[in-house]
């Protein structure tokens, strides 16, 4: 009730500025949109008599999952775009790997892993330096492309951190993102990279030595793997973007 009176109060009322933004043209009112959200933020309605899914600004959280399992590719955050989040894993993966074998890209949810990790290293916890976080908003942030990319550009393991199930920030995200590893592990599976080179882990806000555990033992697991182009895994790294979406 207190919440609630805030904007009451005020007369006005502040929206978060990462909000997702659909592309009526490229949207094909499947609804995935609607089923993730849980704000009630998006649903489909009529533009030009043509069903499309729209977004409210105002309840929309921020938390991306929208955009993650928009499967044409519709849906975009505004100022945390796929388009800015892909030059990351690139830079993330890039250079001379000869001595610091095996480089993990890792996507952090901003409430609990990524504040899990700055626990860690304020508290002085050691862990090697084999992984580059990158910080999203949620788990459910993370489409499967953007594991998919960071294969493809020559990443030897993907670790996915977020808050612990039923303490995800937006409610409902990590569930969505526990659903997607699972399809994903079959994916990977089919395309000859190793499903142990791919993983999930809860690890909260104040759990700074759990997350410097997670991450000794997921780089040392995927040090016995060896790097990824000399393993049997078939794919090789290129420099070719994965669709949007897939
Ligand atoms: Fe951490 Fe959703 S906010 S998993």
């Amino acid at each position: 009730a207190a919440h609630a009176l805030i904007p009451l109060i005020s007369g006005e009322v502040e929206n978060e500025p990462l909000v997702s933004v659909v592309n009526p043209a490229l949207c094909i009112a499947c609804q995935k949109c609607e089923e993730v959200c849980n704000f009630g933020a998006i649903g489909v309605n009529f533009d030009n008599e043509v069903l499309v899914s729209e977004s409210n600004p105002l309840l929309c959280k921020g938390c991306g999952d929208c955009s993650a399992a928009c499967p044409a590719g519709a849906i975009t955050m505004r100022h945390f775009s796929d388009e800015q989040i892909y030059p990351m894993v690139s830079e993330a993966v890039k250079g001379d790997f000869v001595d610091d074998r095996p480089r993990i890209v890792a996507f952090l949810c901003n409430w609990c892993s990524y504040a899990g990790a700055d626990t860690c290293g304020v508290s002085r916890f050691q862990y090697p330096t084999n992984i580059r976080p990158i910080r999203v908003m949620c788990t459910g942030r993370i489409p499967k492309s953007f594991v998919l990319q960071a294969f493809l550009e020559g990443a030897d393991g993907v670790l996915i951190g977020g808050c612990h199930i039923g303490d995800c920030h937006y409610l409902e995200g990590n569930y969505d993102m526990l659903q997607r590893y699972n399809e994903l592990h079959e994916v990977l599976a089919k395309v000859g990279i190793n499903p142990k080179r791919f993983r999930l882990e809860w690890v909260s806000a104040s759990e700074g030595k759990r997350f410097a555990e997670v991450v000794t033992e997921f780089v040392n697991q995927v040090k016995e793997l060896g790097p990824i182009s000399k393993t049997g895994d078939k794919i090789e790294p290129k420099k070719e973007k994965v669709k949007e979406g897939t």
